[in-house]
């Protein structure tokens, strides 16, 4: 049992340490913690909100719907997916049981459970020190950005990694739109061709 991510850890001590976390409730339903993925000395690193139900399943990030999309907007977008870090702000999946069936209803995890998860975060941005952070969605900004931060107003800007976020060596960061937002979008292509144009600056933005 733990809250907190050892010191000195690499990513894989990481990965395993946060299985025992028990910072917040999520475990408790969760299948199992889904960590980061990707290489250590990645460029850019993705930051998801919270594993899906298939990634509660998998223990990977970004393997079902919304990562199916993700995968054809970076393809789209000119980026390999097998260079970039995938991660997420909250490491276990929320949700509810549908009324009826066996359906596992999505629930947006809480401020307090995106601060709890926030160290394991920021212990994967310090072990990989991405040149880029890029937020898909609200919660992964809000966590690295502050509470107060719109992703309505600074979507697609590059901005310089807060410093008070304490991790030196990541050098901007960015927020774009959660890929499931696409799903749900009334005019899908539009979104999703917006969406490919924030994943080309944000490519632009890395050397
Ligand atoms: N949505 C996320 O935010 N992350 C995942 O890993 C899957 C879906």
């Amino acid at each position: 049992m733990t809250a907190d991510p050892p010191d000195n850890a690499d990513l894989d001590q990481l990965r395993e340490a946060a299985c025992q976390c028990h910072g917040c409730d999520l475990y408790q339903d969760a299948t199992q913690t889904v960590f980061g993925a990707g290489p250590s000395n990645a460029a850019v690193m993705m930051v998801g909100e919270q594993p899906g139900d298939q990634e509660d399943r998998a223990g990977e990030p970004f393997v079902g719907p919304a990562g199916r999309l993700l995968d054809k907007a970076l393809a789209d977008a000119g980026i390999d997916r097998q260079d970039v870090y995938m991660t997420n702000a909250v490491k276990h999946f929320k949700f509810k049981p549908a009324e009826r069936g066996k359906r596992r209803i999505h629930q947006t995890p809480s401020r307090t459970e995106v601060v709890a998860c926030k160290p394991w975060l920021l212990a994967e941005l310090d072990r990989v020190q991405p040149e880029l952070v890029v937020c898909l969605g609200a919660t992964a900004a809000k966590s690295l950005l502050g509470p107060s931060f719109r992703l309505t107003r600074h979507r697609g800007e590059i901005l310089e990694f807060p410093e008070n976020t304490g991790k030196s060596g990541v050098a901007r960061i960015t927020a774009t739109v959660h890929p499931s937002a696409i799903l749900r979008a009334p005019d899908r292509d539009a979104a999703y061709s917006a969406f490919v144009a924030d994943l080309k600056t944000a490519s632009g933005a890395v050397k």
